[in-house]
């Protein structure tokens, strides 16, 4: 059995936010964001648009292009979109910024939208490493339904409403989008020569606090008549997280490659959570990866989360830098603390 990607997806706001229009905000520079996080911009949405809002759009460019539709009417894409979406049996959407808190999920708003009317639907969270693990829960799906053939795998993110605004040492940081790849199972049996090959998945909840949302939750609930004066706003350590991010990186990358009896020659794109320039460099130094291997698009997106690894996918596929047989991987961490990777053969 193979797990094949069809279609891959993006969206973004249209509003792009340069280093210097934060600098205009914020006591902040160009300078200082670039040489720390290799940032040079990322996209805001409007006050109306939720997390739903990007997710619906990046599904449906996944969906047509699974249709076979990848030209630029709007129309058609949406018709081609709303045809093949009723061929899904699975949505998972990963995200840390979901349209409401519990219920209902944000997968569910994007089931009903599409016209996903087969499918299950269920939300992800993992913080940025919401897609890896959406793509193995995904292929888990398909692989023990019999019945069911395709899932579409979405990570959204409005991270420009949950962050704080006062707090220098995150806003740079983040940015809003989504990505989303159809997958199809094909065969009866393991094959490995196509698709999704293996995942590493793995938690460290001890590091739960050097990056969390406070507010909202059970744990820290609005009480009536409060004064709000703590928002739902991501706090982070940033030492903590850079550090734990290197190791698990590093560590990620080295066993996928043990476990699949591949090397670093064998790959043709490494596609890392892009959270930090610094932090991809300082894992490719220490495993002697050449930076050509390794797709970087930080500079223009920022950390959309959980949608970088598949808004970079699509730009990837788009632009034809991906081709039939290349061997990927993607490795992600995030809050949890969560880390882990896929390989992938196109
Ligand atoms: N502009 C100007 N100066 C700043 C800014 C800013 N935006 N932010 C911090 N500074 C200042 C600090 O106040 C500090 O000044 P001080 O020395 O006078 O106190 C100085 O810059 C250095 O601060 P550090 O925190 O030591 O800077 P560092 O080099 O560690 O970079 C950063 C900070 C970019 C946050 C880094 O620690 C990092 O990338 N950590 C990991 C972040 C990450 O990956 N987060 C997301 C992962 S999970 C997810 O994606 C949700």
């Amino acid at each position: 059995m193979a797990i094949n990607f069809i279609g891959t997806g993006r969206a973004v706001p249209s509003k792009k936010v340069s280093n210097d229009d934060l600098a205009a905000r914020i006591d902040t520079s160009d300078e200082w964001i670039r040489s720390h996080t290799g940032i040079g911009s990322r996209y805001h949405a409007d006050e109306s648009v939720a997390c739903s809002d990007l997710a619906i759009e990046a599904a449906k460019n996944a969906l047509a292009m699974a249709a076979g539709y990848t030209g630029d009417d709007p129309a058609q894409r949406d018709s081609k979109a709303a045809e093949f979406a009723e061929t899904i049996d699975v949505i998972i959407l990963a995200t840390a910024t979901a349209d409401f808190f519990g219920t209902p999920s944000t997968a569910c708003i994007v089931q009903d939208k599409i016209g996903a009317k087969n499918a299950a639907a269920m939300d992800i969270t993992a913080g940025c490493t919401g897609f890896v693990y959406g793509l193995e829960t995904a292929a888990g799906l398909l692989c023990v339904g019999k019945e069911r053939k395709r899932a579409l795998v979405i990570g959204s993110e409005i991270l420009s409403k949950m962050t704080n605004w006062e707090d220098r040492n995150t806003c740079v940081l983040f940015g809003d989008g989504a990505g989303a790849a159809v997958l199809e199972k094909t065969g009866e049996c393991c094959d490995n020569k196509s698709g999704l090959i293996k995942t590493l998945l793995y938690a460290d909840g001890s590091g739960r606090d050097s990056l969390v949302m406070r507010r909202g939750g059970s744990r820290s609930p609005y009480k009536k008549g409060e004064t709000v004066d703590l928002g739902i706003w991501i706090e982070m350590n940033g030492q903590e997280v850079y550090n734990f991010a290197v190791g698990a990186m590093t560590s990620t990358i080295e066993q996928l490659i043990k476990e699949c009896n591949i090397n670093i020659d064998d790959i043709s794109w490494i596609v890392p959570h892009q959270a930090n320039a610094r932090i991809v460099k300082a894992a490719r130094i220490r495993l002697k990866i050449p930076a050509e291997k390794v797709y970087m698009n930080i500079e223009e997106y920022a950390n959309t989360s959980a949608a970088t690894i598949p808004i970079a996918l699509d730009e990837m596929n788009r632009s034809g830098k991906l081709k039939k047989g290349d061997l990927i991987l993607t490795v992600g961490f995030g809050g949890g603390l969560t880390y882990g990777g896929n390989i992938i053969i196109w």
